[in-house]
């Protein structure tokens, strides 16, 4: 029998269920997958459980510009942690990344640092070179709302030859969809005031007007977050949909006054139980954390000035995995949304254990779990909205075959590489 390089043995997540199975690994990617196999070197993970690590296609790590909230280090830590192998990062940093030299820095600052491996998107936006950035970025932004950054494009029509180069680059136009000639911008003092300037009219008209305008794009709607949203969005051609943690697990009825300020924001508990039904149905194609770090003397700022966005790469995948657990979600809708869809999507070679995949796996023990807490976490930010949800954090993360945490522990000089050019 011929030699990996790597054997990894355990309960193996394999075409939708547990079985005792060797991976044979050789470059970082799954060579073999067998009952028995013969390595050069072998690490058995006994009765605990491996699982696809997930990809989270939806993550700011405020690199450059705003690391003070977080950075490629912290952020890409936090996402190991959180059984998280592969980031994309959006362009709304300081500078923006439009342009190529934009594009350089934040790539060279990924690559340096990060712990996972990453892909970066682009803005869209008038004057910007789409046929130039579009082999070096995991696909375009577009922001139709005004949000965290000034990336905001408040008409289409401004940016018509710009989406018309989107769709001949092939890339996914990940789209932030609220109006901003919907939003309203009165005093806001506490959730239900923010939900009010940003109803769900608000998430629906930017859903149509893009549905029209993009067309011709592989459209991908970011954090779909209202009921009204969900027919537009769902089982459309062309479009696929995300869905965050935050937007099924939170609503805003909690007591969470800025630290729950998110946009699109969080909506009625109506909203919330119809989003968490369509997911469980699997109705959305991925989901991913909109990882948005702020500081805490940011969020302590009176509720009209702090500013929106929570953390969340580091909790997404663990309390998916304790819904599973307590079988309020099934795991292969969990596995498919945070892992599976997202690499067909984006064109990433992860998110399942079968040959030809990379070897980006998690161990877990699903009896060992643990409430989230804050104080454990290691994003910049120091905070969650999530503190004290049950979740099953993984034991152990590999990243191409490299084992990159273990125990806690972190093998330090594991640098992530990007997915798209692949460090080229
Ligand atoms: O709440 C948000 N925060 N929504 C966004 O669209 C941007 C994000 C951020 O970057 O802080
Ligand atoms: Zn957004
Ligand atoms: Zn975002």
């Amino acid at each position: 029998m011929r030699s990996m390089e790597l054997v990894v043995e355990g309960e193996c997540y394999i075409s939708g269920r547990f079985e005792r199975a060797c991976i044979g690994i050789d470059g970082g990617r799954i060579s073999a997958i067998a009952r028995n196999l013969e390595g050069d070197r072998r690490i058995d993970f006994g009765s605990r459980k491996i699982l696809p690590a997930a990809i989270d296609s939806h993550v700011h790590f405020r690199e450059p510009g705003m690391t003070h909230k977080e950075d490629f280090g912290t952020g890409s830590l936090a996402a190991l942690h959180g059984g998280v192998s592969c980031v994309l990062d959006m362009p709304n940093t300081v500078p923006p990344t439009t342009t190529m030299s934009a594009l350089d820095e934040k790539t060279e600052a990924a690559a340096s640092k990060s712990l996972v491996d990453f892909g970066l998107f682009a803005a869209v936006r008038p004057g910007v070179d789409i046929a130039g950035l579009a082999p070096r970025v995991a696909g375009f932004k577009l922001y139709m709302a005004g949000t965290t950054g000034d990336l905001l494009v408040p008409s289409l029509s401004s940016v018509e030859r710009e989406l018309a180069e989107v769709a001949r680059s092939g890339k996914v136009l990940a789209v932030h969809a609220e109006d901003e000639s919907l939003r309203r911008k009165d005093l806001a003092s506490n959730l239900s005031d923010h939900l009010r300037n940003r109803g769900n009219d608000c998430e629906a008209s930017a859903i149509r007007k893009v549905a029209r305008a993009g067309e011709a794009c592989r459209l991908h709607i970011c954090h779909v977050s209202s009921k009204d949203s969900l027919s537009l969005a769902l089982g459309q051609p062309n479009m696929t949909a995300e869905v965050t943690p935050h937007h099924i697990l939170l609503d805003r009825d909690r007591p969470l006054g800025t630290y729950g300020k998110v946009n699109p924001p969080l909506r009625t508990r109506a909203d919330r139980q119809a989003l968490f039904l369509a997911f469980k149905q699997g109705r959305f194609d991925t989901m991913a954390s909109d990882h948005a770090p702020h500081t805490v003397d940011e969020k302590k700022e009176d509720f009209d000035f702090a500013p929106s966005g929570m953390p969340g790469v580091e909790t997404m995948f663990p309390i998916m995995l304790q819904h599973a657990r307590d079988r309020h979600l099934a795991l292969a809708t969990v596995v498919r949304a945070l892992c599976e869809r997202p690499g067909e999507i984006f064109g990433i070679k992860k998110g399942r254990i079968d040959i030809g995949y990379d070897a980006d796996l998690i161990v877990v023990d699903f009896m060992d779990g643990r409430d989230v807490r804050a104080d454990d976490l290691y994003s910049k930010c120091g905070w969650t909205a999530f503190e004290g949800m049950p979740a099953v954090f993984p034991r152990a993360v590999m990243v191409r075959g490299e084992l990159v945490m273990k125990d806690e522990e972190q093998a330090g000089e594991f640098r992530g590489r990007d997915v798209v050019t692949n460090g080229r």
